[in-house]
């Protein structure tokens, strides 16, 4: 029996922008459970990166209920038990990039070797030479498969990675998704990726569409069935 990781009742978030408001996310219901691949597609705006902040838990819905049954409170899901890959760069400037993928471990303070959760984590994705470099001497695809590293070093139950390669030619973020995909082929991890890319899309099992706030689950992809 999967494990149900994530369970939104017709969860909605509204924003304030100046004297109007916008319903970024309006009354979603969904149930993540391990193992699950998921796409969420939409237009721009359409919601998705708000809905992943929701799911992780970073933002709590203006209206409606969500849980975490197999993982906990909310307080206590970032960065261990859901790793987030931001839309927007997120290393830090000062560490190198062994340094920013060993800082979830630090703060999880999980027990274990650090060093060699790093390695892996950065060989996953043929990073292993860049582990003394700034995040400023590295591309902005490098820097997105640095934070996808860090993603998955702390081995979490939940990977949610908003438009992964975005900043990657075809060949390179095919090769991310395949490196990602073996991975967590060898955990009961669920994956949720926002995308606008439709290889991307095809390679999950399910497609989860937003449009305007609005989540529709799609049918199962014909790679997943
Ligand atoms: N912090 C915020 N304050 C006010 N409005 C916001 C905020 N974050 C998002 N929005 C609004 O919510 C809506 C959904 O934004 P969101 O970033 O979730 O879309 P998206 O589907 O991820 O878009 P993209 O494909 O461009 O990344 C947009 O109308 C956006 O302007
Ligand atoms: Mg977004």
């Amino acid at each position: 029996m999967p494990d149900t990781l994530i369970e939104a009742q017709a969860i909605g978030r509204t924003y304030r922008q100046g004297m109007t408001s916008v319903d970024a996310v309006a009354a979603a219901t969904f149930r993540l459970q391990s193992g699950d691949r998921v796409a969420l597609v939409g237009r721009s705006g359409s919601g998705k990166s708000t809905l992943l902040h929701l799911m992780a838990g970073l933002e709590m819905p203006t209206s409606g209920t969500i849980a975490w049954p197999a993982l906990g409170s909310a307080e206590t899901l970032l960065p261990e038990k859901i790793a987030l890959v931001f839309q927007a760069p997120s290393l830090l400037d000062p560490l190198t990039v062994g340094e920013n993928v060993a800082l979830p471990l630090l703060l999880g303070k999980r027990p274990g070797d650090i060093d060699r959760a790093v390695r892996d984590a950065l060989a996953t994705f043929g990073l292993a030479d860049l582990a003394r470099k700034l995040p400023e001497e590295l591309s902005g695809g490098q820097m997105q498969r640095v934070a996808m590293a860090r993603a998955i070093a702390g081995r979490p139950r939940v990977v949610l990675a908003d438009e992964p390669t975005g900043q990657l030619d075809q060949p390179t973020g095919r090769a991310l998704l395949d490196a990602l995909l073996a991975h967590l082929a060898g955990t009961n991890a669920a994956l949720v990726v926002a995308t606008h890319d439709a290889l991307v899309a095809a390679r999950m099992e399910t497609v989860w569409q937003m449009a305007r706030g609005h989540l529709t689950e799609g049918a199962k992809t014909a790679e997943g069935t």
